[in-house]
């Protein structure tokens, strides 16, 4: 294999430009359409990608918003969490899952996540239940779905509000079923994300008419008709050009997804010695992010970095570790496995262009860094 392979290859991240290329004007005659429309705010655009995007999660209702965080804060407030509650979720997540309950009133309780999976710690989840918890929030990390048969039964057993962070993992698999295709489900449609926009944007999917209904109403100011407000809302709409656009790349995903797989395939092959989290029987990952544990990970990110590689950090402080979430009262210690995940996780480049000659460069140049 180190034969064949140059001594040099320019290894991105991710390559937007190579993702938007060969759509470029399909997407340009969708945002035209738009400009002519002056449909800048919700409007057609947003309304049938809200359409596909629910169709592709196997959804009844999709409501789309500026953002993956705002999601999840109308998700919360749409099945009433709120001031007095307590809402668990994992300390391994983007900041945005904890800042989302903070936003409602409620309080974050964090668990940790648990080896092989990573994913968040069911037995955990059950422990930390109070009279006052309302709602468990697990996050779909790097795109692999949480075990979710176990905590649809504690939220059942426990009468608790169970709302899905799956803002990395469009198109992942659950005993064969999309992610999303139950309960509530939140996703975000920021650029670098599986289903990207031109921009920021976010989505709800949910079967539930009532609470579909809750969330079009405080994404936009409260309000049903013009000027009237009957609650509190925000301003959380979706834009006519993001909606457009993300109504073309959805149709697209499910490809780039296999393509997602085939990248992590390959890799799987070639980096057997390598700690990676382990998938949970019964699912498939939307592979967001491919995670490997290293020791001396900081000296193997800038001698990938040497060679062309570009490799990313998810995420490098806990989020009980935050300078500005001390007040949750968690400290060092508090959760071994999402702390030695910030010290040890390198995230590899994935995108669904990704050449196996790049795949095979990139497991090559880690593991002679490693090894060194
Ligand atoms: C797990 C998780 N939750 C929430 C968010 C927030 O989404 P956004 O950046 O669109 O607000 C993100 C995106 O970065 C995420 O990865």
């Amino acid at each position: 294999m180190a034969q064949t392979l140059p001594t040099t290859m320019r290894v991105p991240y991710l390559d937007l430009s190579a993702q938007h290329a060969p759509i470029k004007d399909e997407l340009m005659g969708a945002i035209g359409a738009i400009i002519d429309k002056n449909a800048f705010v919700l409007g057609p655009g947003v309304d049938a990608f809200e359409r596909r995007f629910a169709e592709f999660c196997g959804a009844k209702y999709c409501v789309a918003v500026n953002t993956g965080t705002a999601a999840l804060h109308l998700a919360l407030l749409a099945h009433g969490v709120g001031p007095g509650d307590e809402v668990i979720t994992q300390a391994d997540t983007f900041i945005a899952t904890v800042a989302a309950i903070m936003y409602t009133g409620a309080k974050p309780i964090l668990v940790d996540v648990t080896a092989p999976s990573y994913t968040i710690d069911v037995r955990a989840v059950e422990a930390a239940i109070t009279p006052a918890t309302k709602a468990i929030l697990p996050v779909h990390l790097f795109g692999q779905p949480c075990d979710l048969d176990a905590l649809r039964a504690i939220a059942k057993k426990y009468n608790l509000v169970l709302i899905e962070d799956a803002s990395q993992a469009h198109g992942a698999l659950y005993d064969g079923e999309k992610i999303g295709s139950r309960g509530t489900a939140t996703f975000s449609f920021y650029p670098g994300k599986n289903l990207g926009a031109c921009g920021e944007g976010g989505g709800v999917v949910t079967d539930d008419a009532a609470i579909a209904d809750r969330l079009r109403l405080l994404r936009n100011h409260g309000s049903r008709e013009k000027y009237r407000h009957d609650v509190l809302g925000f301003n959380f709409r979706l834009e006519g050009i993001q909606g457009a656009v993300l109504d073309v790349k959805t149709r697209y995903l499910d490809g780039w997804t296999a393509q997602r797989r085939r990248v992590a395939g390959a890799y799987d092959a070639l980096l057997g010695a390598f700690e990676r989290p382990a998938l949970l029987p019964g699912t498939v990952s939307a592979y967001h992010i491919y995670p490997v544990l290293v020791k001396n990970r900081d000296a193997v990110r800038e001698t990938l970095a040497g060679v062309g590689i570009e490799t990313n950090v998810h995420y490098p402080i806990p989020c009980h570790l935050q300078p500005g979430y001390a007040t949750l009262g968690y400290s060092a210690g508090s959760f071994p496995l999402s702390e030695r995940i910030a010290l040890e996780e390198l995230s590899l480049p994935i995108f669904p262009e990704m050449t196996d000659a790049q795949v095979e460069y990139v497991a090559l140049h880690l593991t002679r860094a490693v090894a060194s």
